[in-house]
């Protein structure tokens, strides 16, 4: 019994010579690990005669507890001035020079987003978000497209099933909005579209703008001129245009927008008067409103803007052609 109740002392001796958190693990090994003293008497105690066994064991229990305490009390005190030392002798060298980081930028294609619905949102245009899964309805049928055209062929266009498909267009973004929106209307939706194709001007995604007015009296010269006007902008120079008669199923009449650079033209818009069919699909009453739509290729305007040959490098994540747009 008195071997157990000088242990104590032992520990507070050896604790009182330790210097750091390593010989502080040695002695709680050494007291209270599997090899330790008061472990072999734990294991012994079924020797001791039954009267004492009782007190054998609480004091055993009673010494092991206080061990455990007196050790993380030195712990706590012992990480305390280990810290405290380490401030006192670190020293920091503030002439040092710091890490530069650098600023990424954004994406030339993000930052004709932004430029362009800058432009129609100070015309009162709200940009809607789309989807890019779509139904036949709104990617075709509601705008009038004939069942036999060409995009809806599985070699032009991602098919998940029968009924949907990854958007060809963003003019599906015309339904999905007139169908929960009475007129006037001023919209313009961005977003990714997919199509079948993969060559220096075409890849399977890409991103396009639909823009789409809904008003009274709304005709030809309000189209006309807002393009006009756009272009200049996201160009930032007077440029020429010429409008050209086209075909879309979904506006009557059609035109597609080139404009001159470098003495040559250039396709940049499909617009035109929205068609009596898709309004009526709508439930919009043709001999009160009329309206506009346009759509355009965001990565053609961008390569036309910076003179780039091929659109692949927009997705190539190429740092020495992404850094040029910084
Ligand atoms: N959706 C057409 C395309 O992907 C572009 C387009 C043409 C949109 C004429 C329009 C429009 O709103 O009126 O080629």
């Amino acid at each position: 019994m008195s071997n157990i109740k000088n242990l104590l002392n032992k520990v507070k001796k050896e604790l009182f010579l330790s210097k750091n958190i390593y010989d502080l693990n040695l002695i709680y090994s050494k007291f209270l690990g599997k090899n330790s003293y008061l472990s072999k008497l734990t294991k012994k105690i079924h020797l001791i005669n039954i009267k004492d066994r009782s007190y054998a064991g609480k004091l055993i229990n009673k010494t092991k507890c206080d061990i455990i305490n007196i050790i993380s009390k030195h712990r706590i005190y012992l990480e305390k001035k280990i810290l405290e030392e380490s401030v006192i002798n670190e020293k920091i060298d503030i002439s040092l020079p710091g890490r530069t980081i650098s600023i990424g930028g954004l994406h030339p294609i993000t930052s004709a987003i932004i430029d362009i619905s800058y432009f129609f949102c100070k015309l009162n245009f709200i940009n809607v978000p789309g989807l890019e899964i779509e139904d036949n309805y709104h990617n075709f049928d509601a705008l009038n497209i004939p069942v036999n055209h060409p995009s809806r062929n599985p070699k032009d266009t991602f098919w998940l099933n029968k009924e949907i498909l990854l958007r060809t267009q963003t003019s599906s973004m015309q339904i999905r909005h007139m169908k929960h929106n009475k007129p006037p209307t001023r919209i313009i939706s961005f977003g990714k579209v997919y199509r079948k194709d993969y060559n220096a001007t075409h890849t399977p995604m890409f991103h396009q703008m639909e823009g789409l007015v809904i008003d009274y009296n709304i005709n030809l010269l309000h189209l006309k001129d807002m393009i006009c006007e756009f272009l200049s902008s996201f160009f930032n120079k007077k440029i020429t245009i010429r409008f050209r008669m086209s075909y879309f199923p979904f506006t009557e009449p059609s035109m597609e927008v080139d404009i001159m650079i470098n003495n040559r033209w250039l396709e940049v818009i499909g617009c035109g008067m929205v068609h009596p069919k898709v309004l009526k699909n709508l439930n919009i009453n043709t001999k009160i409103f009329s309206g506009f739509a346009f759509g355009l290729g965001i990565e053609r305007l961008v390569m036309i803007r910076y003179n780039i040959d091929d659109i692949r490098y927009f997705f190539k994540n190429d740092l020495r052609f992404l850094k040029q747009f910084k």
